[in-house]
């Protein structure tokens, strides 16, 4: 615990990127959130602590990749898309265990991997320190965020009744353990028909909005769904690659949202 202190004392800000469940678009987010940081010059790290679903190396294209270990600490991977961007650090789940291994993950083996990747990883200084976490509201995601000063936890929701369900559960608490900044995003808003450009609202429209009035959150911005940037997730590429994209747009507004909350949050 002493060593995780001493390591996040050099993360600016730290931020929990979580979801009341999953298939909702929190990996997209969370790896498209660090790749428009990283664009706008930021020192990005990104862990990937989603032990029910490690998607973050797929969608960065680092499966398969050995981990490299220096004086007992973890080298984190270094993405920068061919040097489209500056590079962001990345550590996952995934990269712990074998693959084809399946393990029972119970809650407390949950938090102490995830502490292992806090405090074993050589993070170095960051500006921004992002985590997506496990869906849900379970005791570990609560273990782990008592256990680093998350500044900003960013939920996020389809609009759907039953996805918004969860996120309230998931908003609340996070609410109600301190974390000073709490975001609502609102992914898969809906989707402009390339037939013939009308909006067509998949799953409900204005629920996240909603949400995050009644939670007390900030409501940071709807996200479209975009087919280029699920095929370019697909072959391990960021959508934020894709000038003017729709989710690239979206995402890019957001992290502009989240900069300036945070330079409010966190005075110097
Ligand atoms: N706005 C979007 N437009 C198109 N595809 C999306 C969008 N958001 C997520 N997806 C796709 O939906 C799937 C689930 O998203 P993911 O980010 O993995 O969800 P989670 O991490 O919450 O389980 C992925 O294949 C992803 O590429
Ligand atoms: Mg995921």
């Amino acid at each position: 615990m002493k060593k995780i202190k001493e390591r996040e004392k050099r993360w600016k800000y730290k931020i929990a990127v979580l979801s009341g469940k999953g298939g909702v678009g929190k990996t997209t987010v969370a790896v498209n959130l660090a790749t428009a940081l990283a664009k706008r010059g930021y020192s990005v790290g990104l862990l990937d602590a989603d032990v029910h679903g490690p998607d973050i190396s797929k969608m960065l294209g680092i499966e398969n990749k050995n981990i490299m270990i220096e004086e007992k600490e973890i080298i984190p991977y270094f993405v920068d898309f061919g040097g489209k961007i500056p590079a962001i650090k990345v550590m996952t789940f995934g990269s712990l265990v074998e693959e084809e291994q399946p393990i029972v993950w119970r809650g407390p083996l949950i938090t102490k991997a995830i502490w292992q990747l806090l405090r074993d990883v050589r993070w170095g200084d960051l500006d921004f320190f992002i985590v997506d976490f496990p869906p849900g509201t379970g005791d570990e995601i609560l273990t782990i965020i008592q256990s680093i000063n998350i500044d900003a936890a960013i939920v996020v929701t389809t609009p759907q009744n039953v996805a918004l369900f969860d996120t309230r559960k998931a908003a609340t608490m996070m609410k109600e353990s301190g974390i000073p900044y709490i975001g609502i995003v609102e992914n898969m808003s809906y989707l402009i028909c390339p037939h013939c450009g009308k909006k067509i609202d998949i799953f409900g429209e204005g629920g996240g909005k909603r949400l995050a009035e009644e939670v007390g959150a900030d409501f940071l911005g709807e996200i479209p769904i975009d087919l280029k940037a699920r095929e370019m997730a697909d072959k391990g590429i960021s959508a934020i690659l894709h000038e003017g994209g729709i989710l690239a747009d979206a995402i890019e507004g957001i992290a502009g949202a989240i900069v300036e909350q945070m330079k409010r949050v966190k005075k110097p």
